[in-house]
This record gives structure tokens, sequence and C-alpha cells, in this order.
């Protein structure tokens, strides 16, 4: 009997990413290949990359570059993710050992090549979203965690000028409610009880029913919520635009709709926004904030914030400072400008790096202060943590609340997968230290 294969796969960027790596690993073991954490002697390995940010293609080299030296022989090497469809070409004449470049909806290639080993070495960046999820539907699922992600809809077609996402990902698909429901299932069945619904423009999304109807995703997450076994729902990335007053609603009446939204802004200034094309002002934001708040007064939100936009002036920047003073969010993630080849603001005057230091580090100041304060009203209050692992020190168990907080608790390792109630006791900078109620 030969020795049975091993893979390996590294994945970087969003929960979408993280998706279909899970899904890869399907494929694998689909073909009796077996998953190991020894990277360089992995007779497969994959890198599922991200392109959103800063150097993001001389990552993939440099990676690339240790692999080759360090990986055994025979090692086959895979690019997948948002380099391989941004860059694929590119891969293949710097990286000439690389064995297949996959973009993220050509990700099912991964099984043909697989069984035969000898497909075309072009880069397989085809969108196709329909043959991508038609194929997987098929491949059994793996799963061993309470939580998992669902892709509900690819691509984006927003267009904002500071992203790679529709370049990368393509155009907006939406799957249908049927393979949703299907899939939600099969989770169940392998013991998962909390679904976060992704999509990079989740709340737009429009998949078919059995009978061709367009459904939202508020109807979307009505059905799923009926599912058996199912306790938990939440969806992101959502686009204020697309917040529509059925979703906003649900969140005051369903209750397996979890109190929390990602809802980013980007930009508290209107020229920005503008300059971004967003297609919102803050003023609309402020609005939908209202009525979420009016639907779910608990509701923990969270944002992204791009700071030092081109063309972002001192005055632009205090009013995102405003805007945050204003929203107060739960958590939030702010990032740098980093000009992304192919958008419209690729070649867009700069912003100094000083300036956008200082300018990073009073909004992260902020964005901090307010998780803490938020964070803090919680103390003697009592949350439902499901208790997804083991915690940092000796006896610890940890988990997420239900406004999405990391919550850790003394416990056994026992209750690992459970919904606990737990007292919160003390808050430090990024999570809560509680105590089972
Ligand atoms: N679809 C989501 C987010 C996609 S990317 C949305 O519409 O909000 C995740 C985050 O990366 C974005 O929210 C944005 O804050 C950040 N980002 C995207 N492109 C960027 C760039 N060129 N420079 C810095 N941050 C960027
Ligand atoms: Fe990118 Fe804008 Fe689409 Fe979000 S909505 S993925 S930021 S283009
Ligand atoms: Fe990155 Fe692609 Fe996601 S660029 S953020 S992995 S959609």
């Amino acid at each position: 009997m030969p020795e049975p294969k091993n893979f390996f796969i590294k994945t970087f960027g969003c929960q979408m990413n993280v998706y279909d790596s899970d899904k890869m690993k399907d494929i694998f073991l689909a073909n009796n290949i077996q998953p190991t954490e020894d990277s360089f002697n992995a007779d497969y390995i994959v890198l599922n990359t991200c392109h959103i940010r800063e150097k993001a293609t001389e990552k993939t080299f440099s990676d690339l570059g240790k692999i080759h030296k360090k990986g055994k022989k025979d090692q086959k090497v895979i690019v997948a993710g948002c380099v391989a469809q941004a860059e694929g070409e590119l891969i293949q004449k710097r990286a000439p050992y690389v064995d297949l470049v996959i973009g993220p909806q050509s990700i099912q290639s991964l099984n043909t090549f697989l069984k035969k080993d000898d497909i075309s070495k072009a880069a397989i960046t085809e969108f196709d979203a329909i043959e991508k999820f038609d194929t997987l539907n098929l491949i059994k699922r793996n799963h061993n965690s309470k939580s998992a992600f669902v892709t509900i809809q690819e691509g984006c077609d927003k267009f904002c000028h500071f992203c790679v996402v529709p370049y990368t990902r393509g155009a907006e698909y939406s799957r249908s409610v049927y393979e949703l429901v299907d899939e939600v299932k099969a989770l169940v069945d392998l013991g998962v009880v909390e679904f976060t619904l992704l999509g990079q423009n989740v709340n737009a999304y429009h998949g078919a029913d059995a009978a061709g109807q367009p459904h939202t995703l508020a109807s979307l997450i009505n059905t799923i919520s009926e599912i058996g076994g199912v306790e938990r729902i939440t969806y992101s990335t959502s686009h204020p635009i697309n917040m529509t007053d059925d979703l906003i609603q649900l969140h005051g009446s369903n209750d397996k709709l979890m109190p929390y939204l990602h809802l980013p802004v980007q930009s508290g200034s209107d020229n920005v926004l503008k300059l971004m094309n967003r297609k919102h002002t803050r003023d609309y934001y402020f609005e939908i904030i209202e009525k979420v708040r009016k639907a779910k007064p608990d509701i923990a939100l969270s944002s992204d914030f791009i700071i030092g936009f081109p063309g972002e002036t001192d005055q632009d920047f205090e009013d995102t400072l405003d805007l945050i003073q204003r929203v107060k969010y739960m958590n939030s993630y702010s990032f740098k400008y980093s000009p992304r080849p192919g958008t419209p603001a690729a070649n867009k005057e700069l912003i100094s790096d000083e300036i956008l230091d200082e300018r990073l580090a009073r909004t992260q100041a902020l964005l901090n202060e307010q998780q803490m304060e938020y964070n803090k009203k919680f103390i003697q209050k009592t949350v439902q943590v499901l208790i997804d692992g083991a915690g940092k020190h000796e006896g610890q168990v940890k988990g997420k609340s239900e406004f999405n907080q990391s919550v850790a608790l003394q416990g056994e390792k026992q209750i690992i997968g459970q919904i606990i109630p737990v007292q919160i006791k003390e808050v430090l900078t990024h999570s809560l230290l509680g105590e089972r109620a």
C-alpha cells in the first residue's frame, strides 16, 4: 500500500476565503488526501491568497519562494484566491514551479486536478459561480465545529473606487434558496448550530426559490431560522444602501438573528464617500443606524474605515471621527488606504505616510475607547456564550456572546460546543472574562 497523501492549506483574507478553504479541504478529503500541519512536507500545499491591501502580490511571491526552497521534492504547489485571480499570468511566469493557479470561482478545478494531475497549466480564472457551487454541492461535507460560514453570494457590482473585489470575485451572483437550505441542513447534521451567511455584499442577496421567485436576505434568514437545529444566524458584510426595511425589522422579530451588525461606512465625510463611489451619504448612514437601533435597541454595531483615501482633508477626517463619536461602535476595523492596481483610485495622489499614521492612530484610539466603554456596560450582566474551544490559560474555555464579543471563563472542555449563560466579571481590551451563571 502506498503512503496516503496529505495536504496543507494556508488561508489569507476574508471569511469568504475561509469558506473556500473549507471547500478545498472537502475536495482533498473526498480524494482520500489527509490534512497535515507540516507545510513543507505536505504532498499538496495551497496558498489561498488575498489581494485587498498592501503588497499582496509580493507577499505571495515571497511565500512561494520559501515553499520552492524548503518544500519537499515533488510537492504540488497550488495558488488560489484573489491574487491568483488578479495575477494568474504573472504567477506562472515568475514561479513556473507552481502546479495550479485557480481563482476564487474556479476552486472546483482542484477536484479535476487531483483526479488527473495533468490539467493544463494555464491559470484557471473564469468567473463561473454556477459551476463552482454546482460542483461543490456534490462533494461530501466535513465539519467539526459548532459554527460555520456559508457563502450565499459571490462577487460585487458596487465598484467602490478603492476596491479590488469586483475584479477578483466577479459580478454579483446569489445562490438559490433551496441549495442553501440543503447546505445548512447538511451542516446541522454535522452538529453546526451557528451560521454566518457570507457575501461581499450579502444584503444584496436575491437568490431564487424552487419556483424561480427571488428572495431577499430577510426571507432567506427566516427560512434558515426555521430549520431544526439552527440556533444562531449572522450575516456579513452588508452595504448601507442594501439595508432594506424588511431586513432591519427582522432584527426586532427573529430571535435566531444575533443582535450584531457589521455595516462598513468607510468614511464619515460626504466628500470622501463621493470620491470613493460609495453611493450613500453620511446622513443616510445615520438614518439606517437609527432605524436599526429602533428595531433592536441593544444591537452591537461595527464598521470598517479607510483612513487617508486620496483627497481626504483634515476636515474630512474630523468628519469621520465625528461619525464614530455619534454612532458608538462595539468594535471596528480601520485601515490605511492602500492603492490597488486596476482600481479607479489607483493613480490618485497619495497622502503622506506621516499624516496617514497620525490619522490611523487617532481613529484606532477612539475605536478602542468605544469598545472598552461598550463592553464595560456588560459587567455583572449575563450573556449567552457559544463555547468554541480551550482558552489561553489552564482550565479556561472561550467562545462568542450573542453580541459577537469574545468571552473567556473557567470551565471543563466537555462544555465546548454548548451555548451557556455567562455572567461578565471583567473587561479586557479585546475580550471579556466571566463566570458560568
Ligand atoms: N464588501 C465589504 C468589504 C470588503 S473588503 C464592504 O463593502 O464593506 C474589507 C475591507 O477592507 C473594506 O471594508 C475596507 O475597509 C478595506 N479595504 C478595501 N480596499 C481597501 C484599500 N484599497 N485600502 C485599504 N483598505 C481597503
Ligand atoms: Fe468592495 Fe465596495 Fe464591493 Fe465592498 S461594496 S466589496 S468595498 S466594491
Ligand atoms: Fe481578500 Fe479576496 Fe476576500 S481580496 S478580502 S480574499 S474577496
